[in-house]
């Protein structure tokens, strides 16, 4: 069985679609999205009706995509981000707004093997930026294979005999699982990658030959920076884009 793992997407359709359109993307039997689906990006509403159209999806959601359906309020946001999120929030139509409201918080156990979550295995919002944190994170996880995003930074942790250690991830970075070792992975994201690459990244986790495999690809971002400047949102939301932060 093939996963697409994908994350934070924010509102950006063009590199949504170019996602969907690979043949990579089309070759997997079922997709895991871990969260933040809105938010940032200039097309709320277009990129949440895209992303209804994925067939044997498994979702949950993130802290933009709470906010944005009413669930709790932008107070703990920095300026751009509740600037953003309170703009997405007039933008949806009600139908999308319900189907934000309905997302689950994560983690889910998808196919008894695998944990999606959005920040940490035990909260949603907590950011595992660190070996620290995802040891934390590991402590709460009931399977050997995890994924989560927030942090929009590709990175594995792994956990073997006590020890943790990093992966670094560039572009096609395929790593064969080992059964002793576990394992939390985040894919990077769709729509705001903040590697300094401003190429979206996302993970195939083949669960048969038991391989983890990442890969990016390119999007027009001029294209995405002119709808957010045009929309009259927060011009960092624009420019960060092309340099990947
Ligand atoms: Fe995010």
């Amino acid at each position: 069985m093939k996963y697409l793992i994908f994350s934070d997407i924010h509102s950006n359709l063009d590199s949504l679609e170019n996602l969907l359109s690979l043949k990579k993307a089309n070759e997997v039997d079922k997709y895991l999205f871990l969260g933040d689906l809105v938010g940032y990006g200039a097309n709320p509403n277009e990129t949440i009706e895209l992303f209804r159209t994925i067939k044997k999806l498994h979702y949950v959601r993130g802290n933009h995509d709470k906010v944005i359906a009413g669930l709790e309020s932008s107070s703990l946001f920095n300026p751009v981000a509740a600037f953003s999120a309170e703009w997405s929030k007039i933008q949806i139509s009600d139908d999308n707004q319900l189907f934000l409201k309905n997302a689950k918080r994560g983690p889910e156990i998808v196919d008894h093997f695998i944990t999606i979550c959005h920040g940490s295995t035990f909260d949603e919002d907590y950011y595992v930026f660190s070996m620290f944190e995802a040891v934390e994170s590991f402590k709460f996880m009931e399977t050997q294979v995890g994924f989560f995003g927030h942090t929009h930074f590709p990175i594995i942790y792994l956990l073997r005999n006590d020890k943790i250690d990093i992966v670094p991830l560039s572009n096609n970075t395929r790593i064969k699982l080992d059964p002793n070792t576990r394992y939390l992975i985040n894919p990077g994201s769709v729509g705001q990658p903040r590697d300094k690459d401003p190429n979206p990244s996302f993970v195939v986790f083949d669960s048969t030959r038991k391989e983890i495999n990442f890969m990016r690809y390119s999007y027009n971002v001029k294209k995405t920076q002119k709808k957010i400047r045009e929309v009259g949102l927060p011009e960092i939301l624009a420019s960060r884009l092309e340099s990947g932060i």
